[in-house]
C-alpha cells in the first residue's frame, strides 16, 4: 500500500458502501482523496473523519454522475480547482432488480449512463493527464454479474459485462505506459446496493450465502491493482462460481442466475 502514499485518488460513489471503504483504506495508506457522489453531507462527514485520523487532504464534490454532461463537468472542475489525479476509481453505480419489462425507462437510462458512459468518459478524460505523467492507476468496479447473463438484473449485468470487457482490454492497451487498469468484480456485498436496486430489504438464499463485507472486497481490489491484474473476482465462493461458468452453456448460466436471484 506504500504506492498510494502522497498520491491523490478520485473515487466516484464515495458517499457510502464500497466507495467509502476505498476512501478509508486509501486514506489509511496516506493517499489524498477527491470524493464524488450526490450525498454531500455523508461525504463531508467522511472527509472530516479521514482528515483527522490520517492527516490527508480530502476534497468532496457533490454531483449527479448519471447526467450526460457529468463526466466533462467533473473533469473540468478538478482541472480548475483540484489536484492532479493519480488514481481513478470508477465505483459509482447501481442496479435495477426485477423483470426487465418492469424497469422504469428513466432509471434504466440513468443506470446505463452511470455504469457505462460516465465510467468510460471519466477514464478517457483522466487518461490524458496520466499519459502526460507516464503513470497512473485506474480501478473499474465490475461484478460477478459481468461474467454471465443476469436475469432479474438483466440490464445491470449487461452494463457490468461492458465494464469488464473495457477494463481488461485497456489493461492490455496500457501495458508499458506506467498506467494500470484493473476491474474489481465483487459478488454480493453488504452495502446499500440491494436496497437501492429495489430489493426492499429482501435477499435471495444465494445472496445470503454469498454475502461479503466491504473491507475484504476493497482489500482484494487494491491488492489486484497493485499487481496490475486485468481483473479480480473477490472472495473464494465468487471465484468458484465464475470458474464453474467455464464448463456450462450460457443458457444454463442464465437459468441458474434466475434461480439464484428470485425470492
Ligand atoms: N454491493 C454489491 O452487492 C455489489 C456487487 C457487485 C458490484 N457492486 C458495484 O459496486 C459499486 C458500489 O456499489 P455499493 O455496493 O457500494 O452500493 P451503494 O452502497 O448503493 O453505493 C453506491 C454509491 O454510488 C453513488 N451513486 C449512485 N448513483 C449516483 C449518481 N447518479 N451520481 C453519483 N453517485 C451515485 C452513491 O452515492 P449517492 O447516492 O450519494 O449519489 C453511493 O456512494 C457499484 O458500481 C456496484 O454496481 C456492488
Amino acid at each position: 500500500m506504500e504506492a498510494f502514499r502522497g498520491r491523490t485518488a478520485l473515487i466516484t460513489g464515495a458517499s457510502g458502501g464500497l466507495g467509502a471503504e476505498f476512501a478509508r483504506q486509501l486514506a489509511a495508506a496516506g493517499c489524498n482523496l477527491v470524493l464524488v457522489a450526490r450525498s454531500e453531507t455523508s461525504m463531508q462527514e467522511l472527509a472530516r473523519e479521514l482528515e483527522q485520523a490520517h492527516s490527508v487532504r480530502v476534497m468532496t464534490i457533490a454531483m449527479d454522475l448519471a447526467r450526460p454532461e457529468a463526466a466533462g463537468e467533473l473533469h473540468a472542475q478538478i482541472r480548475r480547482d483540484g489536484p492532479g489525479i493519480d488514481v481513478l476509481i470508477n465505483n459509482a453505480g447501481f442496479g435495477l432488480y426485477g423483470p426487465f419489462t418492469d424497469d422504469d425507462p428513466v432509471r434504466l437510462r440513468n443506470m446505463l449512463q452511470l455504469n457505462m458512459v460516465t465510467l468510460s468518459e471519466l477514464t478517457r478524460l483522466f487518461l490524458d493527464q496520466m499519459k502526460e505523467r507516464g503513470e497512473g492507476r485506474i480501478i473499474q468496479i465490475g461484478s460477478v454479474a459481468s461474467y454471465q447473463p443476469g436475469p432479474l438484473y438483466s440490464a445491470y449485468a449487461a452494463s457490468k459485462a461492458y465494464v469488464l470487457s473495457l477494463g481488461e482490454a485497456l489493461n492490455r492497451e496500457l501495458r508499458g505506459t506506467g498506467i494500470s487498469c484493473t476491474v474489481v468484480c465483487p459478488g454480493v456485498t453488504a452495502t446499500g446496493f440491494l436496497d437501492n436496486a429495489g430489493q426492499q430489504g429482501r435477499k435471495s438464499l444465494y445472496q445470503k450465502l454469498f454475502m461479503m463485507n466491504s473491507p475484504e472486497v476493497v482489500r482484494a481490489g487494491l491488492k489486484a491493482s497493485l499487481r496490475n491484474r486485468p481483473s479480480v473476482v473477490t472472495g473464494a465462493l465468487n471465484k468458484l462460481q465464475v470458474f464453474f461458468l467455464r464448463f456450462v452453456t450460457r443458457s444454463f448460466a442464465a437459468r441458474a442466475g434466475y434461480e439464484a436471484m428470485k425470492m
